[in-house]
């Protein structure tokens, strides 16, 4: 008799917990749905709007293209500046990607902005004709990025050290304005032992540059790096472990290249650890996150953040890259136009002052 009660207790106890249960969840559901705006429903469902659903997005399967510059509002545009600086401002690039990001990320480097660069070069540890990546002698994954980088600019000091002034590592998810790049760098002689990057406060006297918004290594700061510093081992990390940027940053100022300000004159940043939402929106990046403690110079919120020449932007998503080159390259406001004077660099005033004393 008081088995039989017990057992129906139970039964009764556990069909009663799960059809409450189903029940609340269903509701929970159709009340989800049925209240929500349909944009949202819909969003949810299967077309992902927001920057934050975007970046795991992979890019777009066909190329986009591009505007021909025989177009009648690209006809009227005069790049014989850039072009200028294009010859006289070499930048190598080499971007750090891995074989699973050849076709998703590294790809779209190529069509987009790794265009511009004088050499294009992908470092990876497997070969792919199509890039090209280079198979570098390292393993792949987190703990081995230090170990790629060294082996990279190795790679690029033997192989293409005439092809270059300057040397620009990126990863595959930063985007590079080259026409600004060589327009800060045409102040400078390659021969300065310096580089420039996003500097950060932290673990290095002088600062060290952030790895994911890119940083560019001088021809002298190239060959320090590699004659002086990567092999002694009171001077550079010798394995594969550690931040890449906080290990170079120790390297660089280990061959006494200096941590260069890479500002412009009114004092906004040019290179940028994150897209240029989290820059310009004020108070979109809360003041207790680690990269207001980072920052080697005061950064303002707003439009004073960044730079008309801004240079870089770090976590792009590979459909976010056509966009900015849409918008870089292609989008202008009818009836404004500019016009810069073709500029004597630095190099060029030192060629010339050698000559004539
Ligand atoms: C990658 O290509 C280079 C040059 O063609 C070759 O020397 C090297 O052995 C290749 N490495 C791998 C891992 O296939
Ligand atoms: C390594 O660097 C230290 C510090 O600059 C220097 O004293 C030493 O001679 C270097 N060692 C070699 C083998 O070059
Ligand atoms: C383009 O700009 C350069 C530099 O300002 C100038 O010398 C040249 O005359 C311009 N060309 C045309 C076609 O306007």
């Amino acid at each position: 008799m008081t088995v039989l009660r017990v057992f129906k207790w139970t039964f009764i106890n556990k069909h009663f917990i799960i059809t409450l249960l189903l029940g609340m969840l269903a509701g929970f559901m159709a009340a989800y749905f049925l209240l929500s705006p349909p944009e949202y429903v819909w969003q949810a469902l299967s077309d992902p709007h927001t920057s934050g659903q975007l970046e795991g997005l992979s890019g777009p399967v066909n190329d986009p293209g591009s505007h021909g510059s025989d177009e009648f509002f690209h006809r009227m545009e005069n790049s014989s500046v850039a072009d200028h600086l294009a010859q006289q401002v070499r930048v190598l690039c080499w971007v750090m990607t891995g074989p699973n990001n050849h076709q998703s990320k590294a790809k779209h480097v190529k069509n987009t902005w790794g265009k511009r660069c004088n050499v294009l070069l992908f470092m990876s540890s497997e070969n792919d004709s199509s890039l090209p990546a280079i198979a570098l002698p390292v393993k792949e994954g987190r703990n081995n990025l230090w170990a790629k980088t060294k082996e990279a600019f190795k790679h690029v000091y033997n192989h293409y050290f005439d092809q270059a002034d300057w040397f620009l590592k990126a990863d595959d998810d930063t985007y590079v304005v080259l026409e600004n790049l060589r327009y800060m760098l045409m102040n400078h002689v390659p021969s300065e032992p310096i580089y420039y990057g996003c500097r950060f406060k932290p673990y290095v006297k002088q600062g060290y540059m952030s790895g994911g918004a890119g940083y560019v290594l001088s021809k002298e700061a190239l060959k320090r790096f590699v004659e002086v510093g990567i092999h002694n081992k009171s001077i550079c990390r010798q394995d594969a472990d550690g931040s890449e940027d906080v290990e170079m940053g120790k390297c660089m100022e280990g061959v006494h290249v200096d941590a260069g300000d890479s500002r412009d004159a009114l004092g906004r940043g040019r290179f940028f650890p994150f897209v240029p939402e989290h820059h310009l929106i004020p108070g979109h990046v809360s003041k207790d996150f680690w990269y207001w403690k980072y920052i080697y110079y005061e950064s303002k919120e707003g439009m004073d953040c960044c730079s008309d020449n801004a240079v870089s932007f770090h976590y792009v998503s590979p459909n976010q890259m056509y966009v900015l080159e849409y918008l870089i390259y292609h989008l202008r406001p009818y009836g404004i136009s500019y016009h810069v004077d073709m500029p004597i660099t630095k190099q060029q005033q030192a060629v010339k002052t050698d000559g004539t004393v």
